[in-house]
Order: C-alpha cells, then structure tokens, then sequence
C-alpha cells in the first residue's frame, strides 16, 4: 500500500516519524475516519460525506492548535488519487491524520512542521448486536480536552473504556460525563428510541459531532418521519429505552439489546432501528440515487 505523507505519495514503510516526534510522545495530533464503500454492480468505489469529514478535520486541527496544513479541496483530491493508486476495489476506512511534526521535548504547540498521512485500510465490521456497560471512566470534558475535536491524545479516554469493557466481557463501553449525563460510546454517537422518536445527547454534553449521528438524524424525519430530540439523556433513560443503537463511520449503525445486566426493550434488533440502518446501508454503497450527494464516486466512468 502506498501511503501519503505530506504530499506525496510513498511505501508503507517509509511513512515513518522519529522515536522523538512530538506527537508520538504527547499526542499532539489529530485525525478522522471515513469510508469509502465498493459497488460491484456499478463496479464503483463511494466515499461517503468526504468533504464534511475534511472540514471537521480541519475543525479538529484548529480546537487543538495541530493545524491542518492542506486545504480541505487538497485532502480530497488526495484521498481519491490514494485509493485509485492503491487500485482499492473493496471497501476500506481511511484514516488522515495530522501530527506535530517536531522532534524535541518542550511541550508546547508552537510550531510550523505539522505533517500529515493518509492512508487505507480493509475494515472488519464486526459483530451487528451488542452488549455495553456504563464505563467507571468518564468522557474528558470540555474544558480539558474538547471531545468536539477528534484528537489523538484524547483517545487514551476512549482506549481505556472500551478496555475496561471488553475485559468485563462486554462489547464496549457507554461514557457518562463528568455531570453524570450520557454521553456516547468511546468511538460513536449513541441514540434511543422511545415511542417511535429518536433521542440523543446534545455536543454539549461533551460528544463529538458524528457524520453518521447527523445522516440519520436527517434520514429518519425525511424517509420515516421519525424525529429526533436532541437533549441530555441520564442513564436511566438508556435501562428503560424501546431501542438504543449506536452510529460511527466504521460501525455504521449497530443495536444494543443490553445495557450492563438489563436487557434492552425486546432484546433483539427493534423495528425502528432495522429501517434506518437498512437504508443507511444502502446510501452509503450508492444504491439511493436520491443521496447520491452524499457520495464521491473515485473512478471515471467508462
Ligand atoms: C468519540 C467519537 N464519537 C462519535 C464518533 C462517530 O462519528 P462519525 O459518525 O462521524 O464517525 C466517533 C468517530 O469518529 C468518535 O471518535
């Protein structure tokens, strides 16, 4: 796989940094996922909502200081020439990431040598049906490290939890904040369903602004007329909830039918849930012309 780093276009293993790169030591980065989805009908690789994961990567760069030094037209047409070069035929995540580029100690976010990578890799999706427990770590706040920006050191917070859970025998793991109000899972946006609405924490609950969070947000008022209240959630919300689901660029959307020791609603995959994560799945691999907006097609049409 050929990898970009800083403009250009180089082997795996020459995008490498040094043991005393600044980033590696601190976490001075920041980075995004997306995806990019292959149809074999039309023989088309999509990838989905490109330009608001490079504006939100940019956001990132600038609510941390590690600002992005490519212009978010730049990153796309770099992405496409990257999953074209790499002649990727199957779907993939991609994973841009900015770091300080400086190899020294002081620890400080001055400086003018931030460097970033692209690159892509096959995803496992994993398992459809989960179970999560309330993590013992809460979500860093806003005032420490700003859950609204995707930076890599703040994902010791995330790593931690989904940890903690997995070693419980969990799936993952649901952050609470430090005002004891849900916030999402370590790596998605969290959502119940109670008498056919949609709730879901608002970003100022420390959450981060997820893409897919806000496609289905969209999706479910316009093709369902299911609405979405975006207001604080407490835990005891998620226990006594229809359905609770999950949504993230490499999830996409996955229910929850159990909640620490409860069993939520039925215990299986509810209705409401099914509709929106089987039209989802359909925009994303361009089978919906109507949200082909959404999409950025990577080959030319022959
Ligand atoms: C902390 C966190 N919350 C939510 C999400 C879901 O966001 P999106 O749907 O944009 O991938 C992600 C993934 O980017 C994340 O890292």
């Amino acid at each position: 796989m050929l990898i970009f780093d800083q403009g250009k276009f180089v082997p795996e293993k020459k995008a490498t940094v040094n043991a005393r790169n600044k980033a590696l030591n601190y976490g001075l980065g920041c980075f995004e996922g997306i995806r990019a989805f292959w149809n074999e009908d039309k023989q088309q690789l999509f990838i989905f909502r490109v330009r608001d994961h490079y504006k939100r990567f940019e956001n990132s760069g600038e609510i941390v200081t590690v600002f992005v030094p490519f212009t978010v037209d730049e990153l796309i047409r770099a992405t496409i020439k990257l999953l074209r070069i790499n002649k990727i035929r199957e779907d993939v995540y991609i994973r841009p990431l900015c770091i300080n580029g400086e190899n020294s100690i002081p620890l400080t976010l001055f400086n003018t040598s931030n460097r970033v990578f692209i690159f892509a890799t096959p995803l496992d999706v994993g398992k459809q049906i989960l179970k999560l427990s309330i993590s013992s770590w809460r979500r860093n706040s806003s005032n420490a490290i700003a859950p609204q920006a995707k930076a890599t050191g703040a994902y010791m917070n995330s790593a931690l939890a989904s940890s903690e859970a997995q070693l419980a025998g969990f799936d993952d793991a649901i952050f609470l904040n430090q005002d004891g109000k849900v916030v999402e899972a370590p790596t998605d946006n969290i959502f119940i369903v109670k008498n056919n609405t949609l709730f879901t924490p608002p970003i100022s609950d420390d959450v981060l602004k997820g893409i897919t969070r806000d496609t289905v947000i969209k999706i479910a008022e316009k093709e369902f007329g299911i609405k979405t209240i975006i207001k604080s959630l407490v835990r005891s919300q998620l226990y006594t909830a229809d359905e609770v689901f999950i949504t993230g660029t490499a999830t996409g959307i996955k229910t929850v039918v159990q909640i620490d020791e409860r069993t939520i609603g039925t215990g299986k995959e509810g209705p409401v849930t099914r509709k929106i994560k089987d039209l989802y799945n359909q925009i994303v691999r361009g089978n919906v012309p109507k949200y082909k907006f959404f999409l950025t097609p990577v080959y030319k049409k022959r």
